[in-house]
């Protein structure tokens, strides 16, 4: 089984989706199909969900390097590289809290639609994890304009040395990413791959007006939404949903917090999702269901919400 093949296979089927994985776009499928998915994934992952036993099973490159090719290039999974903040070694079957992974390929490609970043932008991603979206960002918008923020150093170490093997100029911070990274703010892009509760109010002071920031937002429903802002200047930005997603939380959201204290009003039916609107500032975050999916039965009807992709 060759990795090229595998890749193009996937390219076509993102193509052909009626979801409209690349929306068209050239850069987006050149991307794709350039980065070497295999080169960041790595020899051991867990199946991301459980055998009878429980258990997440182990596909080691070593013993069945086919299967574990034909895992990497599934369009739909996410392969987990870290349970438990890592207390848990990838060398047999295990459970626990999924921490680390290798985003599914649908998922990082929708990401990247919506983040829409342009040759020469300067971009902040949290949670750099293996580093592959890392490097399809910097395949795209250029060496030196990425920066990665990964708060396990191990994971970070890695990543920093496989995108320094494949020649790919980014920078890997080990840091707490809720704190953004303020030594190369203001950004033209933030992209978050580990989801929050709250959006941290250091994005928001990052972000440069006009700017784009795309992160997994948790809901009362239970599943992350998508959201893409625009920053409005002063620490704020504004924006819809734009998917159901479920992803990691970013290390310090991991506690549960009431929702109305995070911006939500009570009763908010969450299925209607793309009516929705998210409005975040150096205060705090407030959505609210905007006034066409308020107007009755004659407004559009809601629309139907999918199986959130899980990271
Ligand atoms: C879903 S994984 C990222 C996967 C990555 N996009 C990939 O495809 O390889 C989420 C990552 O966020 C990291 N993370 C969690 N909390 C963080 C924080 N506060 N700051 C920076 N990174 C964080 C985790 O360690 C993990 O590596």
């Amino acid at each position: 089984m060759d990795a090229e093949i595998l890749r193009e296979r996937c390219a076509q089927e993102l193509e052909s989706s009626p979801r409209g994985y690349f929306g068209g776009l050239q850069w987006l499928r050149n991307v794709f199909v350039t980065v070497p998915r295999e080169h960041f994934a790595p020899d051991r992952l867990w199946w991301p969900r459980p055998d009878e036993d429980g258990l997440y099973a182990l596909i080691d490159r070593g013993k069945t390097p086919n299967r574990w090719l034909k895992a990497v290039y599934l369009l739909r999974t996410p392969l987990i590289t870290q349970i438990d903040d890592g207390a848990i070694a990838p060398d047999a079957p295990a459970n626990g809290a999924f921490t680390s992974s290798i985003s599914c390929i649908t998922v990082v490609i929708e990401m990247l639609r919506h983040l829409a970043p342009a040759p020469g932008d300067k971009v902040l991603e949290i949670g750099t994890g293996t580093g592959y979206n890392t490097a399809l960002l910097a395949h795209r918008t250029g060496p030196d304009t990425v920066t990665s923020v990964e708060i396990d150093p191990q994971i970070a170490a890695r990543a920093r040395e496989r995108l320094g093997a494949l020649g790919v100029r980014a920078q890997v911070v080990t840091r707490d990413g809720e704190r953004g990274w303020l030594a190369g703010a203001p950004f033209d892009r933030i992209v978050s791959t580990a989801s929050v509760r709250r959006i941290p109010p250091a994005w928001l002071r990052q972000l440069r007006p006009g700017g784009v920031l795309v992160a997994p937002l948790d809901s009362p429903a239970g599943y992350d939404l998508t959201v893409r802002m625009t920053g409005t200047g002063c620490g704020a930005a504004v924006g819809r949903p734009v998917a159901t997603v479920e992803f990691m939380r970013l290390r310090g959201q991991r506690t549960p917090q009431s929702h109305t204290c995070l911006g939500w009003p009570d009763g908010i039916d969450v299925q209607q999702w793309r009516d929705l609107e998210v409005r975040a500032d150096q205060n705090g975050q407030r959505v609210t269901l905007q006034a066409t999916a308020m107007q009755g039965p004659e407004s559009a009807p809601a629309a139907p919400v999918g199986p959130a992709s899980s990271s």
